[in-house]
């Protein structure tokens, strides 16, 4: 049987209509600006729910948090297990509006920011010091990140990686840096000690485990 993905992504949200909180519309909504780049579906979101709550993950970093959709779904679970989100972004402005987000949620008291570039904060960190590391920051730069990635997550870690399909098979020029930068870093990642997969869901997310 052909399954059209169009259709489908259609028939899931429909399923869960009125479900997910938060969503990722609102938090476009609700944000005071436009600048800033796209945020996580809400069938990632749901993904990173499943994942986080069987592991029940508690040391989770996230690069690159923008206006801190993904840093809610992520700190929400870790709140559940006593955990704590450390996020790295680059531009203040969106942390700003960010921080009014998870004031909103009630979230703020287990969410770290540290504002910088993450190519410089990455090899500040500690060894295995992470259960989960989320990779959403520039995707040209996911290839030389992606060692400091491994570096910080302990084994048996979950790396969760967004658009990893996006643009890596899509040939527009004015995306040529990010396509060739997410095709480097997915040719890399299988050749590490990882467990892995792409789902196609979204924009591509890769998941993996560290062994
Ligand atoms: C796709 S958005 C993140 C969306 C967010 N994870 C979500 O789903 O709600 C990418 C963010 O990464 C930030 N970023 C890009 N390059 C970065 C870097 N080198 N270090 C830290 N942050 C970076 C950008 O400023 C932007 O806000």
């Amino acid at each position: 049987m052909d399954l059209n993905y169009e259709q489908a992504v259609v028939y899931i949200a429909d399923l869960y209509k009125g479900q997910d909180s938060p969503k990722a519309l609102d938090y476009e909504s609700q944000s005071e600006t436009r600048e800033y780049d796209p945020i996580i579906e809400d069938d990632i979101a749901r993904l990173f729910k499943v994942f986080l709550h069987a592991i029940q993950h508690k040391t989770i970093l996230e690069i690159g948090m923008s206006i801190g959709f993904s840093t809610t779904i992520l700190a929400n679970v870790a709140k559940v297990y006593g955990g704590r989100v450390t996020t790295l972004e680059l531009n203040p402005d969106v942390a700003n509006h960010a921080r009014r987000h998870f004031a909103r949620e009630g979230v703020e008291d287990v969410i770290d920011i540290q504002i910088g570039n993450a190519v410089d904060i990455l090899p500040t960190l500690d060894d295995a010091g992470f259960d989960v590391v989320f990779q959403d920051s520039s995707k040209r730069l996911y290839p030389a990140m992606l060692q400091d990635c491994l570096r910080v997550l302990r084994k048996g870690g979950l790396l969760l990686v967004d658009d990893t399909l996006w643009p890596a098979m899509l040939p527009i020029e004015e995306w040529d840096k990010s396509r060739k930068g997410i095709h480097k870093f997915n040719k890399q990642l299988v050749l590490e000690n990882v467990e892995s997969t792409v789902v196609t869901i979204g924009e591509g997310c890769t998941v993996a485990i560290k062994l």
